[in-house]
């Protein structure tokens, strides 16, 4: 059984400042609510009962998000704002929420690397705290799936166009079904030409604690970073790793562009704005020019 997982949120986000300056981006709200409210909605979905948030500076704002804030419970007590007083205590109340703080920022293997003490020798579940992903069955939930069925370490992936391949991680290997692969390659940012595949890194994982000796083995790598992939690609020389193409829709609120187009998408699906807003939407449209 999976039950734990881990929220990578500790990195600088320097592809969105001035705005991360003082505030963490996994708190950048896709309207009222922060990101990372949504990545951890996934995992308690997903069955998940125990979160480790790997923080860092500058991301007190998180633990404040998750804490209890009695004299804003107070004041919605006294404006007798029911709603959104239970909106306030449902969000301190939504897991057993843990924290650590990596202490440099020294990528994404490194980051994962602070939870072994907290994992132990159970399986768990990484969600990268800057990417939502919206669908049916929760994406952690179809991961977990296929890990009851290999008990292997399961990468989340999905397709992207075949020239934009040489933006992300992707994997290549052997078909077991239409969504599973069992990976023999595992490339970071290849040319189109060496790209085993179309099949990216989607920000999921399910982990098996071997992860961890693989994260010591692993040299500095791109950005003088440890990496996750390159800590991933020690483990496949050991053990399989498959990969699970997820159905549902991903969100990188990391950069700008797609933070803005997932702002427009969640409000057309709000019941609230979305006749106003896509009314506002068309207008505009009108007046661009052709
Ligand atoms: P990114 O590489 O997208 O985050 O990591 P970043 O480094 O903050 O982004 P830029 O490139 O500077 O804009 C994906 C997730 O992993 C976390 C980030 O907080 C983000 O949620 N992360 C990354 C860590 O927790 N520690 C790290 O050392 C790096």
């Amino acid at each position: 059984m999976v039950h734990k997982a881990v929220i990578p949120a500790a990195g600088l986000g320097t592809r969105f400042l001035p705005s991360t300056k003082a505030q963490p981006k996994e708190m950048l709200p896709i309207i009222d609510t922060p990101t990372i409210q949504y990545v951890v909605q996934e995992a308690i979905d997903s069955g998940i009962d125990d979160i480790l948030i790997i923080s860092g500076k500058g991301k007190r704002a998180i633990e404040d998000h998750f804490d209890r804030n009695f004299e804003l419970e107070m004041s919605l007590v006294n404006k007798e704002d029911k709603r959104l007083y239970n909106e306030v205590r449902r969000i301190s109340d939504m897991a057993n929420i843990h924290f650590i703080r990596q202490k440099e920022l020294n990528g994404l293997g490194d980051a994962i690397y602070y939870a072994r003490l907290h994992t132990g020798d159970e399986p768990f579940a990484v969600l990268l705290g800057d990417t939502i992903i919206d669908s049916v069955i929760p994406v952690t939930q179809q991961l977990i799936d296929v890990y009851e069925q290999y008990r292997q370490t399961i990468i989340g992936v999905e397709q992207v166009p075949e020239d934009k391949v040489d933006r992300y991680g992707i994997v290549g290997g052997k078909r077991m079904s239409d969504r599973i692969l069992e990976i023999s390659e595992l490339i970071e940012k290849p040319s189109v030409e060496e790209s085993p595949s179309n099949l990216a890194i989607a920000g999921r994982y399910i982990l098996t604690p071997e992860i961890f000796k693989a994260i010591e083995k692993t040299k500095r790598g791109k950005n003088n970073e440890v990496q996750l992939t390159d800590a991933m690609r020690i483990l496949l020389r050991r053990e399989s790793i498959f990969s699970c193409t997820i159905e549902g829709k991903r969100y990188d609120i990391g950069n700008k562009l797609d933070y803005l187009k997932t702002i427009v998408e969640f409000a057309l699906k709000r019941k609230e704005f979305a006749d106003p807003f896509s009314t506002f939407l068309k207008e505009t449209v009108n007046t661009l020019p052709n």
